[in-house]
């Protein structure tokens, strides 16, 4: 659920007409609404509540939605951070997000973040490769730290999602082999300078599907009680990320927080470990729309083609999985019609969507991308020299702008001419 809805005929965030706010801040703009980031914040934390040993952690994936603002509502909330780079580790921060609840994933983490990460004393890195957890061990000898870890297994399931964000199959590049776990293992514990401390997976992302996920958590089930009789101390498991969220209303919902809790707590039974989580749409895709206007309609050789400000270099994700995105007029003229929706970008893949039945607009009319508070901004590139739009997060009847809309000055004055003395 969220709270995007026609009152009087114009579509609100929350108590803000979103008429308003595009005359106040321009097009193209990302919108989001706390009241649904604190619902969907609350609903999985119940979801989870009670398993394991303690309480969970709960760490929100950065990538999901980076803005501070954001991280900041989280933090607030208790929520940790799950994070992949040195940048998103200082963003974390920045939002005042404890080091002990701040988990560093990502498949090529380098010295200098390792160090960094260390410095800030944060709570566990998931390990991808020996390869990595030996320079690690370097560091932190160096540094005369000790690193909390745990190694990232790869299950070899499939979670039945897009190819391109499914992480848990042997070929794809996370983690380590399942089956090389105990013996790496084995070997990183002698290493100094690393306390090994528990075990992580994540099998993709926008999972529709309990199964896979439960395949993977069983396995991983076996793979604890196979390490502590090997003789580590394993106290936590970090069960990733993935639930899905639902982005077309006429096609079956994602399994409910509840339902993938209620799964938890059946394959996780006698675990003794404190559990962590990493979900990141499931908190904010909802949240958030991108609100564009209609640059005008023009004849297609069948269908018309609306031409928006938003192009596929604010929102990726339909050129690049073939996403689909719920479209809304903000204020509805109540009829219908088919069109393909397109940006401005000079790309046939800057198509939004094609013969989508959706409201009827015309040119200058707004229109609302829906579910696209996650991996949206966050994911925008200023292809085309387009700058990068602002964010906007509202709450009840304020918004604020929580990043301004980049400058085309600033986009261009990034770049340096050379002072060559070569000739
Ligand atoms: N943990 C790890 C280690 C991850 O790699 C990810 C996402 C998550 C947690 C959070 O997954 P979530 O709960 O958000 O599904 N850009 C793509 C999604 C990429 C996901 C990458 N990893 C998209 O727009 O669909």
């Amino acid at each position: 659920m969220d709270h995007f809805t026609l009152r009087d005929g114009v579509l609100h965030a929350e108590d803000v007409s979103l008429v308003r706010l595009a005359e106040a801040v321009g097009t193209p703009a990302y919108v989001y609404s706390t009241a649904t980031i604190r619902r969907h914040a609350r609903v999985f934390a119940d979801a989870v509540a009670g398993l394991g040993r303690g309480a969970p952690l709960i760490a929100f994936a950065v990538k999901a939605n980076p803005n501070v603002a954001v991280l900041s509502l989280l933090a607030g909330l208790g929520y940790g951070a799950d994070v992949v780079s040195g940048g998103e580790l200082r963003r974390a921060r920045r939002a005042g997000i404890a080091p002990e609840k701040i988990v560093f994933s990502g498949v090529g983490k380098t010295e200098a973040e390792m160090a960094f990460a260390l410095e800030e004393g944060i709570g566990q890195f998931n390990l991808e490769s020996e390869e990595e957890a030996a320079l690690l061990s370097q560091v932190a000898s160096r540094m005369g730290r000790t690193a909390p870890v745990a190694f990232r297994v790869n299950p070899d399931v499939d979670a039945g999602t897009h190819a391109k964000i499914s992480t848990g199959r042997s070929e794809n590049k996370f983690g380590i082999p399942y089956d090389s776990a105990p013996a790496a293992y084995a070997r990183v514990a002698a290493l100094p300078g690393l306390a090994v401390r528990g075990v992580a997976v994540h099998i993709g992302s926008q999972l529709t599907d309990l199964a896979p996920l439960e395949r993977a958590f069983a396995k991983i089930g076996a793979l604890v009680a196979a390490l502590r009789a090997d003789g580590h101390a394993i106290a936590y498991a970090d069960l990733g990320g993935g639930l899905g969220v639902p982005y077309d209303p006429d096609r079956p919902a994602p399994p409910s927080p509840a339902a993938y809790g209620a799964m938890v707590a059946r394959v996780t039974q006698g675990w003794d470990v404190q559990l962590l989580f990493e979900p990141g749409r499931l908190i904010v895709g909802n949240a958030g729309i991108l609100l564009t206007r209609v640059i005008r309609v023009k004849p297609g050789a069948s269908t018309p083609f609306v031409i928006v400000d938003a192009g596929m270099n604010d929102l990726m994700r339909p050129a690049l999985y073939d996403a689909w995105h719920a479209m809304r007029a903000v204020t509805p003229r109540g009829d219908l019609f088919s069109a393909n929706i397109v940006g401005p970008v000079c790309e046939t893949g800057d198509t939004f969507a094609t013969e989508r039945r959706m409201d009827r607009v015309e040119g200058g009319d707004l229109v609302a991308f829906l579910t696209a508070g996650a991996y949206g901004a966050t994911m925008a590139s200023t292809y085309n020299s387009r700058p990068l739009t602002p964010e906007i997060l509202v709450n009840g009847p304020e918004w604020a702008t929580i990043r301004a809309r980049q400058t085309i000055e600033a986009l261009i004055d990034a770049d340096i001419m050379p002072q060559w003395t070569h000739p």
